[in-house]
């Protein structure tokens, strides 16, 4: 069945897959008019059209006198500056004689089986051609011949459709694009309600639930990266949406630098969204025969609620955005020493921890930051990333070989986009740094930005990982960054070009991960940037797991990870078990609660496994050996949110396996209470015609009793307790 019907007559496009229908028409002045994102729609006649009305104060088409068509009313897919529309615009074009006018009219269009790639960024692919199919709209500027392609993507058996705009300068002069979002769409009549993952370094993807008002608001970032501040996703949902019921409706930018989800609530109720790059700081100089490509934008529609909205992504980018050969394997419960010895340690205190871990069944040891250089704290030697062998009087790799003799695998963390001014690159190379001539760039961890939009930096650092990595049995990459973009210039750039610069140091970035990742298949690479301040689509495409948060409280990672759940799949999210009072919040928890927390992601252990009591020796060893049985369930099993920390006393989840035979669920108790009040937990996505067994009790439920009724949870007088329940189906009805 073909994905993407054309009504040639009345030039309407409508593409459509089992769950969604996404339907648009070319109307008067060869505009495109929006004209409805939701469930499936089998029998479609096109009947449906925006209503002509003569609104005041809305313009109309140059040279007619229709005054009932306006741009500045219809519901578009694509607005620009300088087309009678008072929104905000998606586009904005600046041309030699300083006008930033610009008229896009339909030309034509095209439709190809797959799904192309995008040049230079990450994006959404299909491993075969009959999974999807795109159209590619193509809008000209007949003044100009400046052409925008309008690239959409629908999978046949996903509620995902994807968005990207190609801007092609056809014309014969350069032109200036100070804005190009990745997809505009507009809605007519509804009362949406904004959800989104604000958040600060560790204490990332706090998902909010906000009211849409008239006029303009922003969520986005401006820090060069997507930021621990802002996640670059949202969702509109209705005021009545729930986790399991209801209109959802996701928009995640895979992109890893400043970003911009813009609304814009009109005097008519109508509501704009625009998704793409901010704006900010940004102007790109097109020439003549060039092409800009916007990153892409992953939209997911559901009438079943944020749970189906979740699922969604967590299956689109575990299985068509992550492409590394690790994304099906189960990963490796890792110890890290960051939190065990800071920058203090050498070879002989680490090789402890080495040991200890074999005996706890750990499988990797990871080398986190101060291997390099002369780096015994934060001031120096990022950018000479070679060992310091006053740690390791025998070299790195005599260290690397103990680590595999003790049969684990050996992770190494890295810093690359990073240089400090004590190190030796910066006395070879310091105009390396971005820095804006004439003033002295600020520093942030007394670290500076390597300006990876240049060809000359990127070959530099490439050089130095591949001299590290090709001499090394080095089976992992932590890959940090941990400071923001400021002092924005290239000196690489003329003047007049240097609102290119944020860009193209993602575009560079992306670029080195490229090369790495291809020269390196068999490395597990770990996105980090102080923890989760670039967890987004763009990073999970070159790395399949991503260090959720520097802050490993368990009571604050609930928050974190049940936020970070909502548009990420588990098996991206790494989270460790590290010791009690947390370093980060001085909180005091359990062994079992914040091994159950780290176990429903990525596992691994953050701290001196030599200085655990023999009881929590006990404990981690039992857990690492369970975990393992339910790894493949965590990380690649049906996610369920239960319970809300956010709304409620308690967390929970559940994950459920593909066969729905086998489940976990996961409940945690809170603030403990004096004559507390009775909770129950329902289950969800069972089979209700299943027989469930609890596996520590033996108790025996019924698939739809668990779900219709569920079950006490136990009183607990303690605060931040954890219940893992585990089921497995026994026979059928
Ligand atoms: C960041 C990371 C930490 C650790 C430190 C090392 O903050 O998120 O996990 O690697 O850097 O400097």
């Amino acid at each position: 069945m073909s994905l993407i019907t054309v009504d040639q007559a009345n030039r309407v496009f409508h593409l459509h897959n089992q769950t969604l229908s996404y339907i648009f028409a070319v109307e008067q002045g060869g505009t495109l008019s929006h004209l409805y994102f939701g469930g499936h729609v089998d029998h479609y006649h096109g009947e449906l059209r925006y209503p002509r009305v003569d609104r005041g104060f809305s313009g109309n088409l140059p040279g007619s006198t229709d005054r009932t068509f306006s741009r500045d009313t219809l519901p578009k897919e694509y607005s620009t500056a300088g087309e009678m529309d008072y929104h905000l615009p998606a586009a904005i074009v600046r041309h030699t004689d300083g006008a930033n006018a610009l008229f896009l009219v339909y030309q034509g269009y095209r439709i190809e089986a797959g799904k192309p790639k995008l040049s230079g960024l990450p994006a959404a692919f299909v491993e075969d051609e009959t999974e999807a199919e795109t159209l590619t709209i193509v809008l000209v500027d007949q003044v100009s011949q400046v052409e925008f392609d309008l690239q959409y993507t629908i999978y046949r058996d996903r509620p995902v459709v994807t968005r990207s705009v190609q801007v092609c300068n056809q014309g014969d002069h350069a032109v200036n694009l100070e804005k190009v979002a990745s997809m505009q769409i507009d809605f007519t009549d509804r009362q949406f309600e904004t959800i989104t993952l604000p958040g600060a370094h560790a204490n990332e993807r706090h998902p909010e639930r906000g009211s849409i008002n008239y006029g303009i608001q922003t969520f986005g970032s401006l820090r060069g990266t997507s930021s621990h501040q802002m996640n670059p996703f949202l969702a509109l949902v209705d005021h009545t949406t729930t986790e399991f019921s209801g209109d959802a409706y996701g928009f995640n930018l895979v992109y890893s630098g400043n970003h911009a989800f813009e609304l814009e609530k009109d005097q008519l109720d109508q509501l704009h969204l625009m998704v793409g790059i901010n704006s900010y700081n940004f102007n790109w100089q097109l020439k003549a025969g060039a092409t800009f490509q916007t990153p892409e934008v992953l939209m997911v529609y559901t009438n079943k609620g944020l749970n189906a909205m979740s699922q969604a992504y967590h299956h689109l980018i575990r299985e068509r955005v992550v492409r590394s050969e690790f994304k099906n394997q189960e990963r490796p419960i890792v110890v890290n020493n960051w939190e065990a010895t800071f920058f203090d340690f050498n070879e002989a205190k680490l090789k402890p921890i080495v040991d200890e871990a074999k005996q706890l069944g750990i499988e990797m040891f990871v080398l986190d930051d101060g291997w390099f250089g002369h780096r015994d704290d934060d001031n120096s030697s990022l950018g000479d990333w070679q060992v310091d062998h006053r740690k390791f009087p025998q070299g790195l790799n005599h260290f690397v070989k103990y680590v595999h003799e003790q049969g684990l695998k050996f992770g190494i963390w890295l810093e690359p986009e990073m240089i400090s001014y004590d190190s030796k690159l910066y006395q070879q190379h310091p105009d390396y740094l971005m820095q804006v001539p004439g003033r002295s760039p600020s520093p942030s961890r007394n670290q500076y930005i390597l300006d990876l939009g240049r060809q000359a930096v990127r070959n530099n650092i490439f050089d130095q990982l591949d001299q590290l990595l090709k001499s090394k049995q080095i089976d992992y990459i932590k890959w940090d960054m941990n400071r923001h973009l400021s002092d924005i210039y290239s000196v690489a750039l003329p003047p007049e070009r240097q609102g290119e610069v944020y860009h193209r140091y993602v575009l560079g970035l992306y670029e080195l991960l490229e090369r790495l990742t291809t020269a390196y298949p068999h490395i597990l690479f770990e996105g980090c940037s102080g923890g989760g301040g670039r967890f987004d689509a763009g990073m999970a495409y070159y790395m399949p797991q991503i260090w959720a948060s520097d802050n490993t409280d368990a009571v604050a990672r609930l928050t974190i990870q049940y936020g970070t759940s909502l548009a990420y799949p588990i098996s991206l999210a790494t989270a460790h078990v590290s010791v009690s009072p947390n370093q980060q919040t001085g909180r005091e928890t359990s062994m079992s609660t914040r091994s159950a927390v780290a176990a429903s992601g990525v596992l691994g252990y953050e701290l001196d496994l030599t200085q655990l009591s023999s009881a929590d020796k006990q404990i981690v060893q039992k857990q690492v050996v369970q975990y393992k049985q339910i790894r493949p369930l965590i990380q690649f099993g049906e996610f369920y949110r239960l319970k809300s920390p956010i709304t409620s006393n308690q967390a929970a989840w559940m994950f459920v396996s593909p066969q729905q035979d086998e489940a976990i669920v996961m409940v945690f108790n809170l603030t403990s209470y004096a004559q507390p009040s009775l909770t129950k937990t329902k289950l969800v996505g069972l089979n209700p015609k299943l027989n469930y067994q609890n596996i520590a009790t033996k108790a025996i439920f019924g698939g739809d009793e668990l779900m219709q009724l569920g079950f006490y949870d136990p009183v607990v007088y303690q605060d931040y307790t954890t219940k893992v329940y585990h089921f497995r189906a026994v026979t059928e009805n």
